[in-house]
C-alpha cells in the first residue's frame, strides 16, 4: 500500500449511496429527498421535513395529523429520565446530559433487550423509535437549559408545532412569530447532511446490526467536537472575544498569527460557500430587526468581510446558527444541542437506511509501527 492509497480523513471517498440527501459543493446545492432545503425551510414545518427524510415523501394533512397523533404524548419527559437528569451534575455539558439521555431511553426501551441478536428491531419499531427521539430531545434540552439557570421544568403544549413548543419549554412564554419562524428554519436546514461525521459515526454503528440508540448516542458524540456541530458554541464564543465590530481586524491578525481555526468558517465538501448560509442569515437578520440589535449584524458582517476576503474560506451553518440563537435567549452550552435536536432526523433516517442495505463497514489501515519482534525469555509452546 502506498501514501497515495491512504485517504486520511476520507477526503473524496465515496463510501455507500443514500436516497436521504444530496450534497452538490459545485451548485452550492442542497437537497432532501429532492427538494432544495432553502424551499422546505420557507414553507415547511420541522416534523413535515421529518416525515420527508424518514418516509420519502412530504406528508399529507392526514399524514402529518397521524404523525402529530403519536408524537405528542412522547414530549414530555418520562419519569425516570427526568430523575436521570437530576443526578447528573448542574455544570455537566448539555453535549454530556443529551447523550446520557439518549442512552437512559436506550436502556428504558426494553424491547429487543433479551439478546443482542434482537438489537436492531423491525423497521416498524425503528421508525417509532426515531419519531419519540425526535419528540422529546425537545424537553431534554430545554429541561437542561432552565435547570442549569435554577428554574422549573415546564410542560410541552400541544397546541404549539414543534419549534414553537421549544422555545416555550425554554422559557416559559409565547414565543414571537418571528423567533418561532427563524427557530424553525435553523432545525430544517440542520435536520439532515448525507455522509458527515456525526451521520457516520451512526451508520458505522449501525453496520455492526447495533440498536438505533446506540448508534444516535455515537453520532452525538462525534457532533460534540468543534470541528464539527460544536462550532456553533465555539463561534458564540469568538463573537464574545471579539466584542464589537471595530476591534475584528486586530482580533483576527492575532487568531491567524496564532494559527488558531476560525470557528464557523470552512468545510469539507463546499469549498465556495456553504448553501444553507443564505437561508439562516436571512433567519439571523430577521431576529437581529426583532430584537433590534445591529451590533450583532455588524460584527458577522466585518468578521465574515476580513477573514472570507483574507482566506477565501467560507462561513458554514454554524456561522449565522451561533449568533442567531444567542438572540433567542439559549446559552452558549445549548447550542449543539439544538444542533442534535435537529440532526436526530437526519441520524435515524440513515440508520435506518443501513439496515435496509447493511454491509459492515469496516475500512483498512496501513501499519508503520515497529517491525515484529519478540518479548525476552517467551519460549513458544511445543
Ligand atoms: N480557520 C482557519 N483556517 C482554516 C479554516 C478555518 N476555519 N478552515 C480551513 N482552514 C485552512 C486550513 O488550516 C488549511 O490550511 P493549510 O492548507 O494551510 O493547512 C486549509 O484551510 C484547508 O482546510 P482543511 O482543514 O484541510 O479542510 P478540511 O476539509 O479538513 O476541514 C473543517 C474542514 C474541519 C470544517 C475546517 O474548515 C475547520 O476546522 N473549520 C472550523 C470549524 C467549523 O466551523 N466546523 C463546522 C463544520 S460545518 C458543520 O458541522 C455544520
Amino acid at each position: 500500500m502506498t501514501e497515495q492509497d491512504i485517504r486520511k480523513g476520507l477526503v473524496g471517498v465515496v463510501a455507500d449511496v443514500t436516497a436521504i440527501s444530496k450534497v452538490n459543493p459545485e451548485t452550492n446545492s442542497l437537497l432532501y429527498r429532492g427538494y432544495p432545503v432553502q424551499e422546505l425551510a420557507a414553507t415547511q414545518p420541522v416534523d413535515a421535513v421529518a416525515h420527508l427524510l424518514w418516509h420519502g415523501e412530504l406528508p399529507t394533512g392526514d399524514q402529518l395529523a397521524e404523525q402529530r397523533r403519536r408524537a405528542r404524548p412522547h414530549r414530555a419527559l418520562p419519569p425516570e429520565l427526568r430523575e436521570a437528569i437530576d443526578r447528573m451534575p448542574v455544570d455537566a455539558h448539555p453535549m454530556d446530559e443529551v447523550r446520557t439521555a439518549v442512552s437512559v431511553l436506550g436502556a428504558l426501551d426494553t424491547a429487543g433487550a433479551a439478546s443482542v441478536l434482537e438489537a436492531v428491531g423491525t423497521p416498524e419499531r425503528n421508525r417509532e423509535r426515531s419519531l419519540r427521539l425526535f419528540a422529546v430531545l425537545p424537553a431534554v434540552v430545554a429541561y437542561g437549559q432552565r435547570r442549569r439557570r435554577g428554574l422549573e421544568i415546564i410542560e410541552p403544549r400541544d397546541d404549539l408545532d414543534d419549534a414553537a413548543n421549544f422555545l416555550w419549554m425554554t422559557f416559559g412564554e409565547e414565543p414571537d412569530p418571528v423567533v418561532v419562524d427563524a427557530f424553525n428554519r435553523s432545525l430544517i436546514l440542520y435536520a439532515e447532511h448525507s455522509f458527515n461525521a456525526s451521520t457516520f459515526t451512526a451508520r458505522v454503528i449501525a453496520s455492526t446490526l447495533s440498536d438505533l440508540y446506540s448508534a444516535v448516542v455515537g453520532a452525538i458524540g462525534a457532533l460534540k467536537g468543534p470541528l464539527h456541530g460544536g462550532a456553533n458554541e465555539a463561534v458564540m464564543h469568538v463573537f464574545d472575544e471579539i466584542g464589537d465590530a471595530a476591534t475584528v481586524e486586530a482580533w483576527l491578525d492575532r487568531a491567524l498569527a496564532e494559527k488558531r481555526k476560525i470557528m464557523g468558517f470552512g468545510h469539507r465538501v463546499y469549498k465556495r460557500g456553504d448553501s444553507r448560509v443564505p437561508t439562516m442569515k436571512a433567519a439571523l437578520d430577521a431576529l437581529v430587526a426583532h430584537y433590534d440589535r445591529p451590533d450583532v449584524a455588524e460584527l458577522y458582517d466585518a468578521l465574515e468581510r476580513e477573514f472570507t476576503g483574507r482566506k477565501g474560506i467560507y462561513p458554514n451553518l454554524d456561522y449565522p446558527s451561533g449568533p442567531a440563537y444567542n438572540l433567542m435567549g439559549f446559552d452558549t452550552v445549548t447550542f449543539t444541542p439544538l444542533f442534535v435536536a435537529a440532526r436526530v432526523v437526519g441520524w435515524t433516517a440513515h440508520i435506518m437506511e443501513q439496515y435496509a442495505a447493511n454491509a459492515l463497514i469496516r475500512p483498512l489501515s496501513a501499519y508503520d509501527g515497529p517491525a515484529e519482534r519478540h518479548v525476552d525469555g517467551y519460549v513458544a509452546d511445543e
